[in-house]
Parts: structure tokens; sequence; C-alpha cells
């Protein structure tokens, strides 16, 4: 099973409305999703109300001990991708989320605000040596700001692709208990979670080539 953080201190550069996305776009190959909310405030479960399909599995962790047993019972319930969605604080339970990982997104958005808050997230990253990729979020069509925000991040490490513009679909998604690809599966927005999902989707099949699942696990 391949297991994805989404993680940052900064609130609101999109860590929910990616791990919604993503989980979506990775359920158009397999059922066998699920998200695991690691904070309080409850955006997934609350969108997981409002859903009407019973997948994917939504799992809630407050306790940090917690997050291994709920990942293990996932990996023998046969969940192929399991996306942890964080709380915007490094707390103890963000920081197991990020040991627990094969492959953390760091989303930003282009604001130096937004980039500033993701260093300390990155050195609780690199102190655990897990894999990581920024993830350009809400991003405007065009801009110097732009292309400032991905050359600082490029710097820092891997900067994912496409970025994520800034979409009413995305929005209106969440609201209606669905993923961008099912609420507008035609639209662009649709169109980069399903290309981000294909860059992120190579990069932990190469990861698990690597070292091997048995090594991934040990580490969490
Ligand atoms: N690409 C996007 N286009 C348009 N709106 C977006 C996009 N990404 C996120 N949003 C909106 O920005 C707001 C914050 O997003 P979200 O709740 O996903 O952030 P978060 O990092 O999970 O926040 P928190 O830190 O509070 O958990 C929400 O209203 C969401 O709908
Ligand atoms: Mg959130």
């Amino acid at each position: 099973m391949h297991v994805v953080a989404v993680v940052t201190q900064k609130g609101g550069s999109g860590k929910s409305t990616l791990s919604v996305g993503l989980a979506m776009a990775a359920m158009q190959r397999s059922e066998r999703v699920a998200l695991i909310e690691a904070d309080a405030q409850g955006t997934i479960s609350k969108w997981r109300e409002r859903r009407e399909n019973p997948y994917p599995r939504v799992e809630r962790v407050a306790d940090p001990a917690d997050i291994e047993l709920v990942i293990s019972r996932l990996q023998g319930d046969g969940i192929w991708l399991a996306i942890i969605d964080t709380a915007a604080t490094n707390n103890v339970l963000a920081t197991r989320a990020i040991a627990c990982a094969d492959l953390c997104l760091i989303p930003a958005r282009p604001s130096a605000a937004d980039i500033e808050a993701a260093i300390p997230t990155l050195i609780a990253i690199r102190r655990l040596d897990r894999r990581f990729a920024f993830v350009l979020n809400q991003t405007p069509t065009r801009g110097a700001r732009l292309s400032e925000a991905a050359a600082s991040l490029s710097s820092l490490g891997v900067l994912a692709l496409p970025f994520i513009g800034q979409r009413n679909d995305h929005q209106d998604a969440l609201g209606a208990g669905l993923g961008v690809t099912e609420f507008a599966p035609e639209g662009k927005a649709s169109e980069e979670i399903l290309a981000l999902w294909g860059w992120i989707s190579e990069r932990l099949i190469v990861e698990s080539n690597d070292h091997g699942q048995a090594a991934l696990k040990t580490a969490c």
C-alpha cells in the first residue's frame, strides 16, 4: 500500500482539497483508496457526510499512536492507496503522518507567506528522511509571481507538476461531496488533478521499486 501525507503548517493552502481531489483521481483506477483524516477540523469527514457514494473509505485519527494501526488495518483490507490529510500545525500527529508516508506533498500557494511557512514542515520531513514534493496550488493563470514562487520552491526541493490553478470547480466539488473529477470531469481543474495524480503515482511506483515495500513500512 502506498501512503501519501499532505502536510504544511500553513492554513488554507489546499491540503484537504488536494487530498480529496487526488483520492478521487486515484479512484478512477480502483475503489481501494482511503482518506485518513488527521485534522480535528473535520473537513474530510464533513465532505464525506455530503457524499452519497460510500467510497472512498474515510478514517479519522486523533491520537498519533493510532496512525500506524489505521494504516495496518487499511493494508490488511486490501487498500492500495491511503492519503493522509493533516492539520495546519507541526503537531505530533502531523509528524507521525510524515513518518508513515512514502511521499509527502507540501501544498503552497504562490506567495512568500506560504513558501516561508512550509520551511518547518520541510525540516521535519528531512529529519525523518521522507521523500517529498511541493505542489503549487491556487495559482493564477499567468503572472510573474507564479514563476518566482516556482523558482523558490524548486530551489528547496522537487516541485510536482502540473501546478493546480485557482478554479471554482475545486470549491464547488468539495461543497457537493464530490471530487473535482466527478463534479466537472471535462473541466480544466479535473484535467490538472488527473495529471498531478499521474505525476505522483509515477513517483510512488519508482520509489517502491527502489526500496521495496517492507523497507518503507519499517520507517513508520
Ligand atoms: N485550487 C483551488 N482553487 C480554488 N479554490 C481552492 C483551491 N484549493 C483550495 N481551495 C479553497 O481554498 C480554501 C482552503 O482550502 P483547504 O481547506 O483545502 O486548505 P487546507 O490547507 O486544508 O486548510 P486548513 O489548513 O484549514 O486545513 C477552501 O475554501 C478551498 O475550497
Ligand atoms: Mg484542511
